[in-house]
């Protein structure tokens, strides 16, 4: 694999550890996209920030819009749900750049059965927990009985998991990492998430335009809105039984 700069270094480095089972976002940023020094990096205005700082900083946000569920009246039910959205497209984007930048990077620098190691795949299984139940928010009525609860229960998941990380596994990753390679996975990180909202950066040069890729950002939205992909998956399956039976009809 070319070796781009340092940064690329760092980028074919947590490629390598992760291995084939990175996608998604990290596979959308490329060691080109995060040239410190091209003009594209500098259009998206990508900041020298500590990974664990941009991490901290969604925590707030998404502590902040659990405090706000809470706060609502039982009855609230649109209200609860438009939180839950914001809450579930938030958590959704900020679980991927942690599994597939932070955590195979922090990962990388641990040893099998060590407090450290155990940390890091801790992280990975509540994720896998908060996950669940948010899918299972996705499916449900708001005005359901239980979904007040379900959400409740999330945001406690949550803030374990949040007070877990920055008082264990952060400290952990900025001792094991150090600050250059931690600015590094940031870059990637506003990368990932500059991508994941539309504002893919634009080729270094003015040649033509590259081919569409599978975003990050389409896997989210497609996450979030879990109706509209079910009722088209209902449309498509409608049409192919439609014409299933025509092709039947015209057979016999
Ligand atoms: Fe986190």
């Amino acid at each position: 694999m070319p070796k781009h700069n340092a940064f690329g270094d760092v980028v074919d480095n947590v490629k390598d550890v992760a291995g084939k089972v990175v996608s998604g976002v990290l596979e959308a940023v490329s060691p080109a996209d995060t040239a410190p020094h091209n003009g594209v990096a500098a259009k998206a205005a990508i900041e020298p920030v500590d990974a664990t700082a941009l991490l901290e900083k969604d925590h707030q946000e998404v502590k902040a819009l659990f405090a706000e569920a809470d706060a609502l009246s039982d009855t609230a039910y649109g209200a609860r749900l438009k939180i839950f959205k914001k809450i579930d497209a938030a958590l959704t984007l900020h679980t991927q750049v942690e599994e597939q930048i932070f955590y195979p990077a922090v990962k990388a620098k641990t040893k099998r059965n060590t407090e450290e190691r155990d940390e890091v795949l801790e992280a990975y299984e509540e994720h896998a927990g908060a996950k669940d139940l948010i899918a299972k928010l996705e499916r449900l009525d708001p005005r359901d009985e239980t979904y007040k609860a379900k959400l409740q229960v999330l945001g406690e998941m949550i803030r374990h998991h949040v007070q877990e990380e920055e008082t264990v596994l952060f400290p952990q990753a900025r001792a094991a990492l150090g600050h250059t390679e931690l600015e590094a996975l940031g870059r990637q990180i506003q990368i990932a998430k500059q991508k994941a909202a539309g504002k893919s950066p634009a080729p270094k040069t003015g040649g033509a335009k590259a081919p569409a890729k599978r975003t990050a950002a389409k896997r989210t939205s497609a996450k979030t809105a879990p109706a509209k992909s079910t009722a088209a998956r209902g449309r498509r399956s409608t049409s192919s039984a439609r014409t299933r039976t025509t092709a039947k009809k015209r057979a016999s």
